[in-house]
């Protein structure tokens, strides 16, 4: 039998312990906790992302107060542009026990997108689109901020879903 040296054999044991861990980790945070990964749908040219007739398939070219759209009874998706130092719409309003699915991307540079009360939190990127889902089971203002540094105007990159009763 192939001789292993003791110290290497326990870093192989522990290594294997450590990935199982990790794996467990992802497979807990996915189905016990509703962790969903921003996973980029589809690349798109930032350029033209908000020029009408570019991207049909999207809404980012539509004017802002209709890019919260009706898709089914209490569903919603809404089509957020990022870009420094504002998010296209800034401010939401659902009827409480709406599920809204929050499609984002960014026109220029690196921005982030986190949404308070929910898990939704993910990198805007120019050129990928982010989609991510969430129910909002009661009333209220939820804030949302860009979490990535994104130049001088970073911390005035906000707005509010309002979950009207
Ligand atoms: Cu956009 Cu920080």
């Amino acid at each position: 039998m192939m001789h292993i040296d003791a110290r290497e054999r326990n870093f192989i044991i522990g290594t294997t312990i450590l990935l199982l861990i990790f794996g467990a980790a992802v497979l807990v945070s996915s189905f016990a906790f509703g962790f969903q990964v921003p996973a980029p749908i589809e690349r798109i040219d930032p350029k033209i992302v908000a020029t009408p007739g570019s991207y049909p398939q999207y809404h980012w070219s539509d004017p802002v107060d209709e890019r919260l759209r009706e898709i089914a009874p209490n569903k919603y998706e809404v089509y957020i542009l990022a870009q420094a130092w504002n998010y296209q719409p800034s401010q939401i309003r659902v009827p409480v026990g709406s599920t809204v699915t929050f499609y984002l991307t960014s026109k220029d540079v690196q921005h982030g997108f986190r949404l308070d009360g929910t898990n939704i939190n993910m990198m805007v990127l120019p050129g990928e689109i982010g989609r991510l889902t969430a129910t909002f089971d009661e009333a209220g203002t939820f804030n949302f901020v860009c979490n990535e540094y994104c130049g001088v105007g970073h911390h005035t990159m906000f707005g509010q879903l309002i979950v009207e009763p």
